[in-house]
């Protein structure tokens, strides 16, 4: 049976109070839309307000520190952002990957630690251009994945995966629905082997990187494809419920 389409929106570094009324449009979208799942990651300064004022999709953040708590001036546990209404939190993103220097072993630690807070986590994969060029997209994915998916009993029930060629973010350009099939059914295979083939084979995976209403039909009906990790179409209503029509 096909799987339930997810649409995720990841606000990044965008967004005031004054954005809420986007995400309460989006959600009154969302509500005629059954047949797909949707959600957002906004700034942790919106997680409250979001999940106040957009009662039906998802809300969740966009990393986390992987301890409990303690002296780390500035990062918010996985525990502060349950407690501020989350459901999910995205980590290893390839921004904090590069602009953090976060290794496959910290991806690990704070995806370890969304679970153990008692939420689900979107883990987030990719290659560069250098990489693909240099013909190793799906070793340096399959690399990423079986060092940075959450071990442990049931992790992969909560788990979901974002594949998003680091050349293809914020740049207008997409793998082709080619590409994307056959890495998507590269990281399927690696997602059996991990989780076992039952476990694995009920992971979603979701493609992100320039997904926007023009293409989306294309490219959520690549192969393996079970819904999209979207960043600028997502700030505005009109644009994201674009891509959540597509999907569904
Ligand atoms: O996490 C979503 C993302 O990195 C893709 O961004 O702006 O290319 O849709 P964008």
């Amino acid at each position: 049976m096909a799987m339930r389409p997810y649409i995720v929106g990841n606000w990044k570094m965008n967004g005031t109070r004054a954005m809420l009324s986007e995400a309460r449009a989006i959600d009154r979208g969302a509500e005629r839309l059954v047949k797909v799942e949707v959600a957002l990651a906004p700034p942790f300064t919106l997680i409250h307000a979001t999940r106040k004022e957009a009662a039906l999709i998802g809300v969740g953040a966009q990393d986390c520190h992987a301890a409990e708590g303690g002296a780390h001036t500035g990062d918010i546990s996985a525990a502060m952002i349950k407690d501020a209404g989350a459901g999910f939190t995205i980590v290893g993103h390839s921004e904090r990957r590069a602009n953090h220097g976060e290794k496959d072993a910290d991806v690990r630690a704070k995806a370890e630690a969304v679970l153990a807070a008692g939420m689900a986590v979107i883990v987030c994969v990719g290659e560069t251009e250098d990489q693909r060029d240099a013909g190793k997209a799906e070793s340096v994915v399959a690399r990423q994945l079986r060092g940075s998916l959450p071990q442990g009993d049931n992790a992969g029930e909560k788990v979901t995966v974002a594949y998003e060629p680091v050349w293809a973010i914020g740049t207008g350009r997409t793998p082709t629905v080619e590409e994307v099939g056959a890495m998507h059914r590269s990281i399927r295979a690696v997602l059996k082997d991990l989780y076992g083939e039952e476990t694995g084979g009920k992971v979603r995976i979701l493609y992100g990187g320039s997904v926007k209403p023009e293409n989306a039909v294309e490219l959520l009906g690549a192969d393996e494809v079970n819904g999209a990790l979207v960043g600028g179409a997502s700030l505005t209503a009109e644009s994201f419920l674009g891509i959540v029509v597509a999907a569904a």
